[in-house]
């Protein structure tokens, strides 16, 4: 078969960090090809490469054979090579066609030809199968629209090559699917489709073979058919990760109740909520993205208003206004949109892991660094952040490395009642065993965890009790015996 991209010795430092180093293989013409890897292993950084958006390395990298080294997005976007990120940069008050079109609009003398573009691009949305017009404004759109109409810029330059980072991360179950086979149709249209994922059933449904980076080396490349997530998990982390999400220390729920809400309520977004979580405890709420768990979540946190209901902290009543509130009643909240929600720009991984619990590490009017550092050195060991470095600066770690940062931010507050909003979107299989072996840890300890997941297997192996949500109403609850795919989606479904 054809090769459509060759990587050759690709290298890429850092300071203090080799972020690829000697990577070799290649992509052929009209695939689906996978880009697998633990966090932090360079898969964003190749593609950055690909794109133009780094320009400084080392190696050739080869597209149909001739050596290109664009020196920004655009160059290879004209060239052919689009991609499709995760956080959507779309100008909010053009339309979805000059959206699409930007920089590159049709012309007529010197005009840009208005009718000419919005046929073509409505044209385009079309063959996406979208139900909005280019005449639409952006405002009104849900994340996976705005990234259609990435898909459509990507057409609209006629790509040959479009790679996806992560792309499913901030996608409902449905737009999920959608988006699938979508990507199934380019590969029909001739389109090669580099695919980065951590959810490694995407890569059975979609990828014809599977590259796979380890520590910015190249691992092998593998054909999908045929081989089982065992195979490319252990080529991801070398060495064997046994059955992760499972409890490995016995079951320590007490009848002690650490928060109750009675009807909780927020005026068209949920109602009725009411439930009790124990020390001890591990109790998830399971639903199809849009049940509004978040909501609630953050309704109890303090971060968004109630209309109605009762929390209870430790048998007290409590009226929660602010999250500072809430982390004076023990309670912390970690939440789902950790890109956005997490940490400060140039501070090192020890100052953000310190960052919501200054009072701990003040002294007098100082700072104890060596304690900061101290903690850091623990988290870092507990999660197996990369690079290993508490004076590393957040913002340069990968991904998944980031996400973590913010985990250990938040369980360095040692609150007494954590809520976890989708603890491991992001993160890698390793790592996602490590925390894991974090939250078994807490509650052994005596902390009550709640914990908001769409990962069945994690759902299924962690919790003691799982209340399921179905369109803001609680719709069912199951007990740990109880728990099966099936029985959660029977409720999920529901309504
Ligand atoms: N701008 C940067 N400055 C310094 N180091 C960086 C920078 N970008 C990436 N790195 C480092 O390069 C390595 C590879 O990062 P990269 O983002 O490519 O990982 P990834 O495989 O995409 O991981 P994830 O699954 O977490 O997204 C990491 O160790 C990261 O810390
Ligand atoms: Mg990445």
């Amino acid at each position: 078969m054809e090769t459509m991209i060759r990587f050759s010795s690709i290298t890429k430092r850092f300071p203090g960090n080799m972020a690829l180093d000697g990577v070799d293989f290649e992509i052929r013409k009209g695939e689906v090809h996978a880009l697998l890897g633990e966090n932090g292993a360079g898969k964003s950084t190749l593609l950055n490469i690909l794109h133009g958006i780094y320009s400084q390395y080392e190696g050739e990298v080869t597209i149909e054979n001739s050596k290109i080294n664009f020196k920004n997005a655009n160059e290879a976007i004209e060239f052919g090579i689009a991609k499709v990120h995760q956080e959507v940069n779309l100008v909010t008050e053009l339309t979805v066609g000059q959206n699409i079109a930007l920089g590159y609009e049709p012309k007529k003398g010197l005009l840009v030809d208005y009718r000419g573009m919005y046929q073509k691009t409505d044209a385009i949305l079309k063959r996406l199968g979208c139900r909005f017009k280019s005449s639409d404004r952006i405002g009104t759109l849900s994340t996976g629209e705005m990234q259609m109409i990435q898909i459509a810029k990507a057409l609209f330059h006629n790509a040959k090559v479009i790679s996806f980072d992560e792309p499913t991360s901030a996608l409902t179950d449905k737009e999920v699917n959608r988006l699938l086979e979508i990507i199934t149709e380019l590969k029909s249209n001739g389109i090669t489709v580099l695919y980065i994922t951590h959810r490694l059933d995407e890569v059975f449904k979609i990828a014809d073979r599977a590259s796979i980076l380890r520590d910015g080396k190249y691992i092998c490349t593998l054909d999908v058919q045929g081989i089982t997530k065992e195979v490319l998990i252990n080529n991801m982390v070398g060495r064997d990760v046994a059955a992760f999400a499972v409890r490995h220390k016995p079951l320590c729920a007490t009848k002690e109740v650490a928060l109750e809400a009675v009807g909780l309520e927020s005026q068209g977004v949920f109602k009725n909520i009411s439930f009790k979580v124990h020390r001890g405890e591990i109790l998830s709420f399971a639903g199809l993205v849009g049940a509004k768990r978040t909501d609630v979540m953050r309704a109890i946190f303090g971060a968004d208003p109630m209309s109605g209901g009762q929390v209870k902290i430790h048998g007290k009543d409590v009226a929660i206004r602010t999250p500072k509130q809430a982390l004076a009643h023990g309670l912390a909240l970690i939440p789902e949109n950790r890109k956005t929600q997490g940490f400060v720009k140039n501070f090192t991984n020890a100052q953000n892991m310190a960052l919501a619990s200054m009072d701990r590490f003040a002294k007098g009017i100082f700072v104890h660094e060596g304690k900061i550092k101290e903690n850091c050195d623990y988290y870092i060991k507990q999660m197996d952040l990369h690079p290993d470095d508490p004076d590393y600066q957040t913002n340069s770690l990968s991904g998944g490395n980031a996400q973590k940062v913010i985990i250990a931010k938040w369980l360095t507050t040692n609150q007494d009642i954590i809520i976890f909003d989708e603890p491991t979107k992001g993160i890698d299989v390793g790592a996602k065993a490590e925390i894991y072996r974090l939250m078994e840890d807490m509650v052994a300890n005596g902390k009550a965890i709640i914990m908001v997941s769409s990962e069945l297997p994690e759902v299924i192996g962690m919790s003691d009790r799982v209340i399921v949500m179905c369109e803001g109403r609680m719709v069912g609850e199951l007990g740990r015996d109880e728990l099966s795919e099936e029985s959660i989606m029977h409720f999920a479904m529901e309504g």
